[in-house]
């Protein structure tokens, strides 16, 4: 197959979705707000939480779900890539390792925060052994972050991907938080290895 007919193939694949016609009717910026909101429904956090941080956040549809929930009065999205404002949203388009911009954006909160969201997907060469290991680093950078900002006994839930890394950096999650749960939405495709992992009671 030549590449313009697997991309026109991936196109219609993807127009086609359920999950990218649903978001289009809902307004979402992508189809990735359906597996924030699978997980909410399994493990019910939105509710209980004030302030939250969503690393990885572009476009922004795990912002919009976010602010859909009046409780929550405080949020952080980080991404490479510009975002689209969102009002009320503190926006930063850096790497989440350049930690010295850390204390300019945190400036208008001192606390840290009740809950870390990664949606992160680092760039996937194909070659299993730099894919699972550029996981594991950034599954590292994001415990970092947590260290940083997520309050003792805060909630993380990270995206990762199923592999020869995922021991590993589970049991370094279990060095870190009481409770680590594996989950899989339905709206993460079949054939994916993703999975996001639900961090619970972080030891500060
Ligand atoms: C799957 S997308 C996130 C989708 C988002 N949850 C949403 O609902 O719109 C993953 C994002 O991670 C970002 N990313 C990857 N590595 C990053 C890094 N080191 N620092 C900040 N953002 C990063 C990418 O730019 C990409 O926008």
């Amino acid at each position: 197959m030549t590449k313009v007919n697997k991309t026109s193939n991936w196109v219609r694949r993807h127009s086609e979705d359920t999950f990218v016609k649903r978001s289009k009717q809902d307004k979402y910026r992508s189809r990735a707000a359906y597996k924030l909101k699978a997980i909410d429904e399994k493990y019910n956090f939105l509710k209980k939480v004030i302030s939250v941080a969503d690393l990885g956040c572009a476009p922004g549809s795990w912002l919009q779900v976010l602010k859909e929930f009046k409780n929550i009065n405080f949020i952080v999205g980080i991404d490479l890539l510009n975002v689209e404002p969102i009002d009320g949203v503190y926006i930063a388009e850096q790497d989440i390792k350049d930690y010295d911009s850390y204390t300019q954006l945190f400036e208008k909160k001192d606390s840290k925060l009740d809950l870390v969201l990664s949606d992160i997907a680092p760039n996937i060469t194909g070659i299993s052994d730099i894919d699972q290991s550029n996981f594991s680093y950034i599954a590292i950078d994001i415990l970092r972050f947590c260290r940083f900002k997520l309050k003792p006994n805060g909630m993380l839930v990270m995206k990762y991907f199923l592999g020869s890394s995922f021991e590993t950096t589970r049991k370094t999650l279990n060095n870190n938080f009481s409770k680590i749960n594996v989950f899989k939405p339905a709206s993460s495709k079949k054939k994916s290895n993703e999975v996001y992992l639900i961090c619970i009671g972080f030891k500060d």
